[in-house]
C-alpha cells in the first residue's frame, strides 16, 4: 500500500474486503492477518507489526464473535472501541480494518459450525465447551474472506494457538500459523482486554498468574521433574490473592497439551484464574533440550 496512505482502510462488507484483497493477490502481495475482537492493546499491536514486519498487507479484522461466548459470558460487556482502534494502527501503517457486523458475518439463516475435537476439550475446552466452535467458525471464515497467506496470533491464548493449527492441518487450509509471544505489562500481568474489568485491588492480585509461571520455571529450570511439586508451589502463590480461584492449572506437552506428571523436555504451563468475577489466563512455555 502507499506510504502516504496511514489510516487503515476500514472495510465492514466480507464481500468488498475479498475483492480488495483478490485485487492485491493479483499483484503478487503476501497478505498477512491480524485476527482480533477489538479493544486493542500493546499485545495485539504486538502481532499487526509482526504482519507489517513480514506481508505486503496487513489487514487486523475486529469482531467481537459472538459465538464464542455462552450465554452468561461478557459478550455484552466486552469492551468495543472502533475509533480507538483505528488511532491505534493508524500509527503503526496497517493497511485494512476489517470490522464487519454480527449480521455481515452471520446473516439469517447461517448454519455451519468448525468443530475440531481432541485438543478442545481439555482446559478451556472444558469451561467453555463451545468456546472453540466459535472461535474456528469465525476464524476459517476470515481466512477465506481475506484469503491470508499468514495469520499471526499471540501465545497469550496458547490453547487457541493449537486448536487453530489443527484446524488448518485437517481441514488443508492453505493459511501459515504464526505466534508470537506474550506482551506483558511492566509488573508482569498479561495483556489483556479483560485487565479493565479489574479494580485496583484486583489488578493487584492479578500478579498472582504471572508470579505463579515464574516459580514454575524456576523450579523446572532448577531440576524439578515432578508436576505436581510445581503445582503445588504455584498453588500456594495464587492462595495468597483472597479474591483468586483457580479454575486450572496444568503443565503439559506443547504440542498437545496433554498432560505430564514427570517433566520430560519441554513443557507448556496453562492457567485460567479468577479474580473476584474476572476470568484471566496466562501461560509460560519452559523450553528444554
Ligand atoms: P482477542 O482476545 O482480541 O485476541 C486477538 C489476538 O491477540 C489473539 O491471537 C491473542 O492471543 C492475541 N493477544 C491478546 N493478548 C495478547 C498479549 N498480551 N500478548 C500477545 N498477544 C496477545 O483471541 C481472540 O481475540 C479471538 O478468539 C479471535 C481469534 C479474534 C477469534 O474471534
Amino acid at each position: 500500500m502507499a506510504e502516504e496512505e496511514l489510516k487503515p482502510y476500514l472495510i465492514t462488507d466480507p464481500a468488498e474486503m475479498s475483492v480488495r484483497i483478490d485485487e492485491l493477490r493479483a499483484q503478487g502481495k503476501k497478505i498477512g492477518l491480524v485476527p482480533t475482537m477489538g479493544a486493542l492493546h500493546l499485545g495485539h499491536l504486538s502481532l499487526a507489526i509482526a504482519s507489517k514486519n513480514e506481508c505486503d498487507v496487513t489487514v487486523v479484522s475486529d469482531f467481537v464473535n459472538p459465538t464464542q461466548f455462552a450465554p452468561g459470558e461478557d459478550y455484552e460487556q466486552y469492551p468495543r472501541n472502533l475509533d480507538a482502534d483505528i488511532t491505534l494502527l493508524s500509527q503503526i501503517g496497517s493497511d485494512f480494518i476489517f470490522a464487519p457486523s454480527p449480521a455481515q458475518m452471520y446473516p439469517r439463516g447461517f448454519e455451519a459450525n468448525v468443530h475440531v475435537g481432541g485438543v478442545t476439550k481439555t482446559l478451556e475446552g472444558a469451561f467453555r465447551p463451545t468456546h472453540f466452535d466459535g472461535v474456528c467458525t469465525v476464524v476459517l471464515k476470515l481466512f477465506n474472506i481475506t484469503r491470508a497467506d499468514v495469520a499471526y496470533f499471540g501465545q497469550k491464548d496458547y490453547q487457541q494457538v493449537c486448536v487453530v493449527k489443527k484446524m488448518v492441518a485437517d481441514l488443508n487450509v492453505p493459511t501459515q500459523i504464526a505466534m508470537r509471544p506474550i506482551i506483558r505489562e511492566r509488573d508482569g500481568l498479561a495483556m489483556s482486554s479483560r485487565n479493565r474489568y479489574l479494580s485496583d485491588d484486583e489488578r493487584r492480585q492479578a500478579l498472582v498468574l504471572s508470579k505463579s509461571l515464574d516459580k514454575a520455571e524456576e523450579l523446572i529450570k532448577g531440576g524439578e521433574r515432578d508436576a505436581s511439586v510445581v503445582l503445588d508451589a504455584m498453588r500456594e502463590i495464587i492462595a495468597t490473592a483472597p479474591s483468586a480461584k483457580i479454575d486450572y492449572l496444568h503443565i503439559g506437552d506443547p504440542d498437545t497439551l496433554g498432560a505430564m506428571e514427570r517433566i520430560a523436555g519441554s513443557v507448556v504451563i496453562l492457567e485460567a484464574v479468577r479474580i473476584g468475577s474476572t476470568r484471566l489466563i496466562d501461560n509460560k512455555l519452559v523450553e528444554r533440550k
